[in-house]
Formats: structure tokens, sequence, C-alpha cells
């Protein structure tokens, strides 16, 4: 029997865990995944399951479990206005600044990049907008805390719902059909480095550094104010000076840190960690 008081002890669980909080409203969802772990087990008793998670062979059926209730939905070119913005405005006028100090390397982060089109996203647009980009050493890395996106990002094959969004220049030159789907061809020689990250494990957190632009959308609309500042801080750690950060179109944290500038760029804010 899944109640109430179960409820909050795995919503606590997933809280602390991942920094994602599961309203009531989402019972439903946390019950049939539950159950569906339970069963795939062979689990009858919720509080056998607790005990699974929490003591025995921790790692393995936690992971489980936290693969089992993240949304990961993502698209290629998603929000494109965004893109746009980032690829004309800041992206030419951040490089113009690293060119004035003969700096030619530039580390993107697409952090929390699900099965990862935004990363393969971005590795487009870099490769589209930088003229000079063989003087550059450009590098993508793409993280995200569910192992089974992660395995999928980096066979790089799509549906056709996942390309909606790609112009079509864009599918011509950097994607082979496969039947009804797509495989990103021509960024194998500027591989992206796809890797699992969890933004409550801080001392993995602590490794990524010196990254120019990094790219969290979509992911913060499911924590919590607590949660959202402590990634937010960490993230800011992750930047390096003058660098900015893009997050998803309703996940303003003005409220939550005055660690950032603001620049707005047509309909959306980008944040810039102070040089
Ligand atoms: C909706 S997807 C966003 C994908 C992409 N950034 C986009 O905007 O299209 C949210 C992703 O956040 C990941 N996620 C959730 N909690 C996380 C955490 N604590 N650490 C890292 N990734 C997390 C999920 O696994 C999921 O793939």
């Amino acid at each position: 029997m899944i109640g109430a008081i179960e409820l909050e002890k795995i919503r606590a669980l997933i809280y602390k865990e991942t920094g994602m909080l599961f309203e009531e409203k989402k019972d439903y969802y946390l019950i049939n995944r539950l159950q569906q772990r339970m069963s795939e087990l062979g689990i009858i008793s919720f509080n056998e399951y607790y005990k699974t998670l929490i003591f025995e062979d921790r790692s393995k059926e936690l992971q489980s479990f936290i693969e089992s209730i993240t949304i990961n939905e993502t698209y290629f070119f998603r929000d494109f206005p965004q893109l746009q913005g980032f690829a004309e405005k800041v992206l030419p006028a951040y490089l113009e600044q690293k060119r004035k100090k003969f700096n030619s390397v530039l580390k993107v982060w697409s952090a929390a990049c699900s099965t990862g089109e935004e990363a393969y996203t971005l590795s487009i647009i870099l490769q589209e907008m930088i003229e000079d980009y063989a003087h550059w050493s450009v590098s993508v890395e793409a993280t995200d805390i569910d192992r089974n996106v992660i395995g999928h990002a980096e066979k790089g094959i799509y549906s056709e719902r996942s390309m909606k969004d790609t112009p079509e220049a864009y599918r011509k030159k950097y994607f082979v059909p496969m039947g009804e789907e797509w495989q990103v061809s021509k960024l194998k020689k500027h591989p992206i480095d796809f890797k699992t990250l969890n933004f409550t494990d801080k001392e993995a957190m602590k490794k990524m550094r010196n990254f120019d632009v990094i790219f969290c959308r979509n992911v913060l609309i499911y924590f919590d104010d607590q949660s959202r500042k402590s990634v937010v801080n960490l993230l800011y750690d992750s930047l390096i000076p003058g660098g900015h950060l893009f997050l998803g179109h309703s996940e303003n944290i003005g409220r939550i840190t005055a660690a950032f500038e603001l620049q707005t760029l047509g309909g959306f804010i980008c944040y810039r960690r102070p040089l």
C-alpha cells in the first residue's frame, strides 16, 4: 500500500538526492513509477522497496528509480529565438572580447542535456557562427543525472519528433537519414563529451570549471527555490568571469540571486558572471 506517509518519504528522498520537488499533484506519477520499479524487482511491500532504496546496493536501485522519474522532454533548436539571440548577439561580441585578449579557447556546457539534442544544437551553432573555427579550441560538454539519456545522446540517433524545429539546411548538412530516424553526422570531428552528473554532487560539480557558456534549460522548473539557488551558485562557480548562463524562458532567477549581471535580449534574459 502506497499512502500519504510513504509518498512523503519518497518525495523527501528524491528532493535530497536530486533537488527535484514533486508536489502532491504529481502523486499519481510517483505511484506509477514506484509500482513499476517494485514489480520489476518482484517486491510487494513499499517498506521493503524503500529499504532497498536507502540501504541495499544503494547506488544501483536509487539511480534506477531516479531515472524512472526524470522528465526528459527535449528537441533540437528548442526555443529558437533564444538560440538566435545567443548565436547572433551574445556569441559574436563574446568572441571579439576573447580575440582581443588572444584567448582562443571556448568551453560550452549543456547542463541537464537529456538525450543530447541541446548539446548537438549548440555544437551546430558554434560551427556555423564561428568563421575562423579552425583557430579556436572549442569544446562542448554535456551532462545529465540519467544514464539512459546519456547513452541515447552518445548514439546520436533521433526520431522526427526531435527534429521538428531543425532548419532544413542544417538537417541536410549535419544529419543522415536512417530509416525513419536521423543520425547526427558531421559533428564527429568535434565529439561532444557526454557524461552523467547530478547537480547535488558538489564534488563532481567542482570539477566543472572555466566554462564560457552554460545552457541549463528546463530543469530548474522541477526544483524549489532552495535547490534552484544551490544549483545556480554552483553554475556561477563553473563559469569564467564574463561567461554567460542561459536558462529556460520560465526560469527567472533574479529573485533568488543578485550575483549575475542581467542582459535582456529580445524576449529573454541572459545571465553573465561579472568580470
Ligand atoms: C526537460 S529535460 C531538459 C533538457 C534540455 N536542457 C532542454 O531544455 O531541452 C530535464 C533534464 O534534467 C535532468 N535532471 C533532473 N534533475 C537533475 C539533477 N539533479 N542533476 C542533473 N540533471 C538533472 C533530467 O534527467 C532531464 O533529462
